[in-house]
């Protein structure tokens, strides 16, 4: 059962009972109206409490039924609230720690609410690219007052309980309990209470039946969109979110429900819905590796150690301490470990200065902190990270330190980002415990990280590192060994677009526009200022001797030649003051470009940003099929996760590959066989991966 029904004396107790939040999945919405039934049904219950089990009062929707026919079939969440209000008997909603979404709107459907402190209340539905739709845009309101609803509304954003009692004329909770521990009880006599109340048949309350009114509606709606217009770009539920509070002001109750219902089911169908939608479910479906089951043993991580104190390995630190986890770093010099421990504590600072940390946190996480010179002061660690050169020499010479320090059992990872992770393993009599813990760069700040999986990474090593990416807050995705991993080696396709852009007519500047217009962060020039030129540099230079019949651009290069290495050298594709990041064009660089054109005899032609954006973007998705088809990456939901939170695609289009089943995977393939027709391009590149030939032509998705 998804909810337990008992009776405390006169009290009957409905209780919420579907891990992890108490979803209001179907079975938990049958099991609802069933209490309800029976406590109406029993002379001797004179109040009904609804509460949660466990974690939650209740998240919402319940995810598992995204899309399947279960969301809607009956007694669907309206049907279930309009049964709450209808009960002849008082029902107090008690709600702790989280009331969310139509968790929330259940709530609202109850004639009281007692709420535990510390709890977080929200109508999180803005973020899936929909607006509440049970009645929460209606509701909402005539419990807060218009503006406190419509922020959270158009947020998102959880408030605690403690905040919202206190705010003035609020009628969303009747009562705050003491404690979370007290609140069953508090509950039970406040629902005695209000049954004494209505004895004598006096009226039940209904939020429905309260005013909802603005006192300058016209000018803060108007206000309101302005603001909304500004934040929500190219996001299409915030403004409908002031249309659905808007119509709660000026409509009748049951016509604002159905405004609410109409809305909804439009956004609904919107490919940014379907987008963000997806990404929820693909970012908490990453943490899911198909051999390697749930109730797999894990070993404990409570000490870190990590080798280089450079960019990386600083940033790396930094995850930890902020998880409380202690870390030991080691150099080889002790003006590297001075150079190192002092970013740190820049960084931390800054955040200080911010007023985003605390002093007193900031140094609790920097007690967590030593460091040595010496291997033998590491061996006792749980898991160490090894962030030295991108050589493969050096990484040998650490490993096998690491297999003579390390304790039986330790977890050795490497956060290389092109060597091989297998041959790293050899370097040590225990491959089972080596794998890839590959950071993106600034480590402290995005939120992806690679896992890479060795041939011969075990089971539980592959478990734990999943749980520690949670605990850093990492979004985590599994990839399995080869150059450049998911992200960049797709990322490498995308850049090799680019270089034939330019050759072909393009200005940098024009391409970054196009693709920023498409709604990526950065354009790739921007970014390969930021990531530094140099890099893919080093990159083709070896490619020019791997796979010497692999066509590129060879304009990075020129402009790698005069120094040009991006944000770091205060010039790259563009300039930059230092201090700043904007890009400013340079006129020196687009003469480049024009004479290497010249140089090829190439005479330019003027691209469409369409095209821009789908050579781009194609060039993802084709590899992406290659990768999904050697089996580098689980699933195709898990690339969607790597190039949003790793390479700034924009949310609202799911990543890559949920894009291209958004274009329709015959368009996308039709595109590649025009692309393959243009001398300038690459056309061996163009032919569709197997993969996703095949599923356009048996009409599928990815
Ligand atoms: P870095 O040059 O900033 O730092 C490397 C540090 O390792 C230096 O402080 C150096 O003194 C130290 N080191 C070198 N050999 C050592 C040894 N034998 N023992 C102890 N310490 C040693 O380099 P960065 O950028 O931090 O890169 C480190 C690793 O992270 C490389 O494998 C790189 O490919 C990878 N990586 C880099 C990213 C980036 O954007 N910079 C992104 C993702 C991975």
């Amino acid at each position: 059962m998804t909810a337990e029904y008992q009776v405390h004396g006169d009290v009957a107790v409905i209780t919420l009972n579907n891990p992890p939040v108490n979803g209001l999945g179907l079975s938990t919405r049958q099991a609802i109206t069933a209490g309800l039934e029976k406590a109406e049904a029993d002379p001797a219950v004179k109040a009904i409490v609804l509460t949660g089990a466990g974690k939650a009062f209740s998240g919402g929707a319940d995810i598992r039924e995204f899309g399947s026919p279960k969301a809607i079939q009956e007694p669907n969440l309206l049907s279930v609230i309009l049964a709450v209000e209808n009960t002849s008997k008082p029902v107090v909603a008690a709600v702790h720690s989280v009331c969310m979404g139509g968790g929330l709107e259940l709530a609202l459907g109850a004639h009281y609410r007692i709420a535990a402190p510390g709890c977080n209340v929200a109508l999180p539905e803005v973020k899936l690219g929909l607006i509440p739709g049970a009645g929460g845009t209606q509701r909402l309101p005539r419990v807060l007052g218009v503006e406190a609803a419509l922020n959270m509304i158009v947020s998102g954003e959880p408030v605690k309980s403690e905040m919202l009692a206190q705010l003035p004329g609020q009628k969303l909770f009747d009562k705050l309990a003491a404690s979370p521990e007290s609140l069953a009880e508090e509950a039970l006599a406040f629902a005695r209470e209000v049954a004494a109340k209505h004895a004598d048949g006096f009226a039940l309350p209904l939020v429905r039946n309260l005013p909802c009114k603005h006192k300058d509606g016209d000018a803060y709606f108007q206000f309101a969109r302005n603001m909304v217009k500004g934040m929500a770009k190219n996001f299409p539920a915030p403004p409908k979110c002031v249309d659905a509070v808007e119509a709660a002001t000026k409509k009748k109750f049951a016509d604002g429900m159905a405004f609410e219902r109409e809305t909804f089911i439009n956004l609904m169908w919107t490919p940014e819905c379907r987008s963000l939608r997806h990404l929820f479910v693909a970012e908490r479906a990453a943490s899911k590796i198909p051999d390697v089951p749930e109730d797999t043993p894990q070993r404990s991580i409570q000490s870190v150690a990590v080798i280089g104190a450079g960019t990386m390995g600083g940033g790396i630190t930094m995850n930890f301490l902020n998880a409380g986890i202690p870390v030991k770093v080691l150099e080889m010099k002790q003006d590297a470990l001075d150079r190192g421990v002092a970013t740190i504590r820049k960084n931390y600072e800054a955040q200080v200065k911010k007023g985003k940390l605390k002093a007193d946190k900031y140094e609790q996480r920097m007690s967590l902190l030593s460091t040595t010179l010496s291997y033998d002061d590491i061996g006792l660690a749980d898991l160490v990270i090894e962030a030295v050169f991108e050589e493969i020499g050096v990484k040998e010479a650490v490993f096998k330190e690491l297999d003579r320090v390390m304790k039986p059992g330790a977890i050795l990872a490497s956060n290389t980002s092109t060597l091989d992770v297998n041959k790293i393993a050899s370097f040590t009599q225990r491959p089972q415990d080596v794998v890839g813990l590959h950071f993106f760069s600034p480590a402290n700040v995005m939120k992806l990280l690679e896992v890479v999986r060795g041939e011969k990474t075990a089971k539980d090593v592959m478990a734990t590192v999943m749980t520690v990416a949670k605990k850093i807050k990492k979004t985590a995705v599994v990839s399995g060994v080869c150059d450049g991993f998911i992200g960049n080696r797709m990322i490498e396709q995308y850049g090799r677009q680019g270089g034939f852009l330019l050759d072909e007519g393009c200005t940098p500047e024009q391409v970054d526009k196009a693709m920023e217009k498409f709604g990526m962060a950065m354009g790739p020039f921007r970014m390969g200022d930021l990531a530094g030129n140099d890099i893919g540099w080093a990159i083709r230079k070896r490619r020019y001797q791997e796979k010497p019949d692999m066509k590129y651009s060879k304009t990075a290069d020129l402009l790698c030649e005069k120094g040009r290495f991006g944000q770091k050298t205060g010039a790259g594709w563009y300039d930059y003051v230092p201090g700043k990041r904007d890009a400013i064009p340079n006129a020196e660089v687009v003469q480049m470009i024009e004479d290497h054109r010249k140089a090829l005899g190439i005479t330019p032609r003027k691209i469409s940003d369409e095209e821009i954006v789908q050579r781009l973007v194609f060039s993802l998705v084709n590899e992406a099929a290659h990768i999904l088809e050697e089996g580098i990456a689980n699933k195709a939901s898990d690339i969607d996760v790597v190039y949003i939170f790793g390479y700034g695609f924009p949310v609202y289009r799911g990543g890559p590959l949920n894009y291209a089943n958004e274009v329709g995977l015959f368009n996308v393939v039709q595109a590649m066989k025009r692309f393959a027709k243009n001398p300038l391009d690459d056309a061996k590149f163009w032919q569709p991966a197997p993969l996703l030939a095949r599923l356009a032509e048996e009409g599928k998705t990815f």
